[in-house]
């Protein structure tokens, strides 16, 4: 059979898996017992036990999303899209007589639950909203880290924003797929649209991120989070008229690409944590008005600065903790 055939039921079936649930894997219900039976006793919170006091091996906690995403003593043990740049799951598919198998003690996780951690890191490893424990969690964390950004509740406002929009056609949706990009609609039969490269943030560079102009009136939310894009990649950006959030986090982008920016009369939602922005990059946001959010845990920015910028927007909530 030819390809051909076969393109049309994909892109469909991928705008119903993406729309609906973003993933096939639920955290909470497919992963999280079986990390908690298998994983936690040594992994958790400090606790004390008969007068002694327990710290979490190699200093790393798995029992909230913001802790997995943190990392051990050693760095990140996690990297959406990439099970084999993931420690989560490299530990647990190493032989058992290696030093680094997990659990080091204990029941090993199954096949099937092998197979589920690899599909959910592939997928992008997206928490849906568990937070977990709070205990020792820096402030804006949360915020920060899980909590996908969740677009305003009234619809007057997107409603505003799709007036006169078309919908996306098959060939620029398989074109978007092509390069990389997941394309999902923001609710049922809305023409306005998510993008993130989540399958792949290692592959996503400045020219991937081109690739989405076709769809540049029809994107309200872009995630970038964790892929290897420059400045010029902002380029790109500067031309979605209707994006309300960006997502920034843990990328190489400079002060200087944030000026790129300041033309997105739309933009609610910046998320710059763990970048090299500083002071000087949260002067070019100033311009934007429309801003409500600036997360910069992480960040370079200092305290002072960010109350500048918030002096600057009315409204807007930027935060460095
Ligand atoms: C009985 C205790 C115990 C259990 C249960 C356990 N671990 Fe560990 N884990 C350890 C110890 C000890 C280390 C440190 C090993 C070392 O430094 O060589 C470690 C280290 C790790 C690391 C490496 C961290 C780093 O970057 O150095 C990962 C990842 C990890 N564990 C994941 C898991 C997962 C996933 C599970 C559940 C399937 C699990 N562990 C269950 C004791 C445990």
């Amino acid at each position: 059979m030819s390809t051909t055939a076969f393109r049309f039921p994909l892109i469909i079936s991928v705008y119903l898996i993406s729309s609906s649930a973003y993933s096939a894997v639920n955290f909470e219900k497919d992963l999280l017992p079986v990390i908690t039976k298998k994983c936690m006793d040594c992994h958790k919170a400090p606790y004390e036990e008969k007068g002694q006091k327990k710290t979490p091996k190699a200093g790393l906690r798995l029992d909230a999303s913001w802790a997995i995403l943190k990392g051990s003593e050693d760095g990140p043990v996690l990297t959406p899209g990439s099970p084999d740049k993931s420690g989560i799951y490299e530990s647990v598919t190493l032989p058992k007589d290696d030093d680094g198998h997990m659990p080091s003690k204990g029941e090993d996780m199954t096949k099937e639950e092998i197979a589920l951690l690899k599909t959910w890191i592939e997928e992008g490893a997206n928490f849906g909203g568990w937070i977990g424990s709070v205990e020792g969690m820096p402030a804006g964390a949360m915020t920060e880290s899980v909590k996908p950004y969740k677009p305003r509740p009234h619809d007057l406002f997107y409603a505003a924003l799709e007036k006169d929009l078309k919908p996306l056609s098959d060939e620029v949706l398989a074109n978007a797929k092509a390069a990389g990009a997941q394309v999902s609609p923001v609710k049922v039969d809305s023409p306005l649209v998510r993008v993130d490269f989540l399958t792949g943030v290692s592959k996503c560079d400045d020219a991937k991120v081109a690739a989405i102009l076709p769809l540049k009136e029809n994107i309200v939310q872009l995630d970038l989070g964790r892929t290897i894009i420059t400045d010029a990649a902002l380029k790109t950006v500067a031309q979605l008229p209707r994006l309300v959030a960006l997502d920034l986090r843990q990328t190489k982008i400079t002060d200087a690409g944030l000026e790129s920016l300041s033309g997105l009369k739309k933009l609610e939602s910046l998320n710059l944590y763990g970048t090299e922005i500083t002071d000087a990059g949260l002067k070019h946001l100033a311009k934007l008005k429309s801003l409500k959010n600036v997360y910069l845990w992480q960040s370079k920015a200092t305290k002072p600065g960010v109350n500048q910028l918030n002096a600057a927007i009315p409204g807007l909530k930027a935060s460095i903790e």
